[in-house]
């Protein structure tokens, strides 16, 4: 990958054993984004203004003063990964029958001037932390008119284009530098906005599936890969080697797009500073099977019989052993 004219080299890039390609990178006023977008295949835009005023003005000290004075959601981690879990399924007792689990991270809530002096004053060794908060109305009245600034009609046109559904959210992450949001897919499309710092980006396409190993739906780590990156098991993930992806590095001003039931592993990049991004997330647009079925379109498939199954059979541990019972010498090859 090339580190161009710009921040960063790649050194400050965390290393791992992984197959990948060059994620495209095109000005917003290139035609072929539209080529990619409309075929769900990611693709890093440049140019746009879509975030402009948060570009221009977003510094650590700017947020600090106008993020508001309410609580902000921030996650603590004792080692530089924050694996997402869903914490409705920790406490879902009858799925979780004879499933241990200890989240990796500690949610808390914090005011926005604990945060920047913690972000301030860390140091290696230090437990690390990362802000993960919707930009509702609980932030104060000078970033809501930031927001209002935003180009709403860039992103509106690929909405009505692409036929995606409401937006959700808007997440503002705000991260220590060398965090890592290790390998998920989301249920969402995504314009990942980069405001402030280098994030590395590696994403996977659905049909890459098998070669992650995603945690069953019923469990807390739900749409996270099993395999750690950094250390994989290839006796238990031995499809992991097979595994091909595509990378990139946003910086300030890019807008990445990550589709719908693409993973995606980020990280800042280690000695870089800390990092600002915000994420719209879109629904999907209104499913219309057409066959062959797309890829993403399987994995919702498989998500809806595993959910399905676990209602009925009540017991995660019966799921596998009917699966087997149906597919073994009936849709298996000998
Ligand atoms: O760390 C991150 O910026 C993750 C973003 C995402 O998962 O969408
Ligand atoms: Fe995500």
């Amino acid at each position: 990958m090339c580190a161009e004219k710009i921040g960063w080299d790649s050194s400050q890039l965390r290393k791992y054993d992984l197959h990948l390609d060059e994620i495209p990178r095109l000005h917003y006023e290139d035609p072929k984004v539209d080529e990619f977008m409309q075929k769900n295949q990611p693709v890093l835009i440049t140019g746009s203004k879509l975030v402009k005023p948060a570009e221009e003005k977003w510094t650590l000290d700017y947020l600090e003063k106008n993020l508001g004075k309410s609580n902000h959601t921030v996650f603590v981690s004792r080692n530089h990964k924050f694996k997402y879990f869903d914490e409705k399924k920790i406490y879902n007792k009858n799925n979780l029958k004879g499933v241990e689990f200890t989240p990796p991270t500690k949610r808390v809530d914090m005011k926005i001037t604990d945060f920047m002096k913690k972000l301030r004053e860390w140091k290696r060794g230090d437990e690390r932390l990362y802000l993960q908060q919707p930009l509702n109305s609980t932030v104060g009245s000078t970033i809501v008119e930031d927001y209002l600034k935003f180009d709403w009609h860039f992103v509106a046109e690929k909405k009505n284009k692409y036929h995606w559904g409401e937006l959700t959210s808007n997440v503002l992450f705000i991260s220590m530098e060398g965090n890592v949001t290790p390998c998920h897919y989301d249920e969402q499309q995504n314009l990942f906005a980069q405001i402030l710092g280098y994030k590395r980006c590696i994403l996977f396409a659905p049909d890459q599936f098998e070669c992650l190993y995603p945690h069953p739906v019923y469990h807390p780590h739900d749409r996270q890969s099993m395999v750690d990156f950094e250390r994989p098991d290839y006796t238990k993930y031995p499809k992991f080697k097979n595994l091909k992806g595509c990378e990139t590095v946003v910086g300030p001003g890019d807008v990445l797009y990550i589709p719908i039931y693409w993973w995606h592993h980020v990280e800042s990049l280690m000695r870089g500073g800390p990092t600002v991004t915000v994420n719209f997330w879109y629904k999907g647009g209104p499913t219309n099977l057409e066959y062959p079925l797309q890829d993403h379109q399987k994995v919702s498939i498989m998500r809806n019989v595993e959910k399905m199954l676990l209602e009925v059979l009540q017991d995660p541990k019966e799921v596998g052993p009917l699966l087997r019972t149906m597919v073994l010498g009936r849709y298996c090859d000998p």
